[in-house]
């Protein structure tokens, strides 16, 4: 089983939509795959037609109040979803040793999941107790990038907290970079893309996701791009995004 936490800090650069699309295509592959809401924002659970506010998710198996198992909620075939839950923005505002409050999820998540191939982690835009816990559990790391120079600076600074962990936790995360809304006719886009790709060889997945409007509507109709329009050109991008990270296919060069 694979843990991959998507993680940026930068607010609004795709984590959620790369979680809901990227998570539907590798299960319409055939995997089997359990995409948990980390976010209190529950942007995820929206996006994937679930509406349940007051429901329990996440929060309360990382509370030790329920298990893994209890919290499931199938959204799709081979899919499953465990929401934020209501109360998941108190475990953010923890208090105390980090070290002792870090593994919360990692503990969580030790039985229950075990005939999953997938375990994906849509993290919120902060670099809090969430994301510590979301270190603390996986092994795998995506990030989905914008194309646009204040996105760099924060990639810097994510990967500086990327290299303390490694220290702390002495592991080594393998680290995938999506560009997530990608304008192609955009002269920075192309010159962002460069610059990453000679910072991270061989990391950048080889599809870009492109910004279109398709993309920012079928959230507010609870489908996925896979859903909403399976024949467009950004379904066919997800599904091929889905292969890259399965077959481990990336960018060379410069674009
Ligand atoms: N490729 C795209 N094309 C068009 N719109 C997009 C694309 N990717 C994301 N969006 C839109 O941009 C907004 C932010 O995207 P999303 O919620 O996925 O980002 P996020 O990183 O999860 O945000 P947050 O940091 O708040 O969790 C959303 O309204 C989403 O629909
Ligand atoms: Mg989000």
């Amino acid at each position: 089983m694979r843990v991959v936490a998507i993680i940026n800090q930068k607010g609004g650069v795709g984590k959620t939509t790369t979680s809901a699309n990227l998570c539907h295509a590798i299960a319409e592959s055939g995997k089997k795959v359990t995409v948990i809401d980390l976010d209190p924002q529950g942007h995820l659970a929206v996006s994937l037609g679930i509406r349940l506010q007051q429901h329990g998710g996440i929060d309360e198996a990382m509370r030790g109040e329920k298990t893994i198992q209890e919290q499931i909620i199938q959204v799709r075939h081979n899919l499953q979803l465990i929401t934020s839950g209501s109360r998941l923005q108190e475990i953010e505002q923890l208090t105390g040793n980090v070290s002792h409050r870090g593994d919360l999820l990692k503990n969580a998540l030790q039985t229950g999941l075990d005939d999953q191939d997938f375990i994906f982690i849509d993290c919120p835009p902060s670099s809090g107790l969430l994301v510590v816990n979301a270190l603390f559990a996986c092994d795998e790391i995506l990030i989905p990038m914008t194309s646009d120079f204040l996105a760099l600076q924060g990639l810097s600074h994510l990967m500086g907290t990327v290299k303390r962990f490694e220290k702390v936790l002495k592991k080594h995360y393998t680290l995938w970079l999506v560009i997530s809304r990608y304008t192609p006719n955009r002269k920075i886009s192309k010159q962002v893309l460069n610059i990453l790709l000679s910072h991270f060889p061989e990391r950048v997945l080889a599809t870009a996701i492109k910004e279109t409007t398709l993309l920012a509507e079928c959230p507010s109709f609870g489908k996925t791009i896979l859903e909403y329009s399976p024949e467009s050109r950004s379904a066919k991008d997800f599904r091929k995004l889905a292969n890259d990270f399965l077959e481990g296919k990336v960018m060379y060069g410069r674009k």
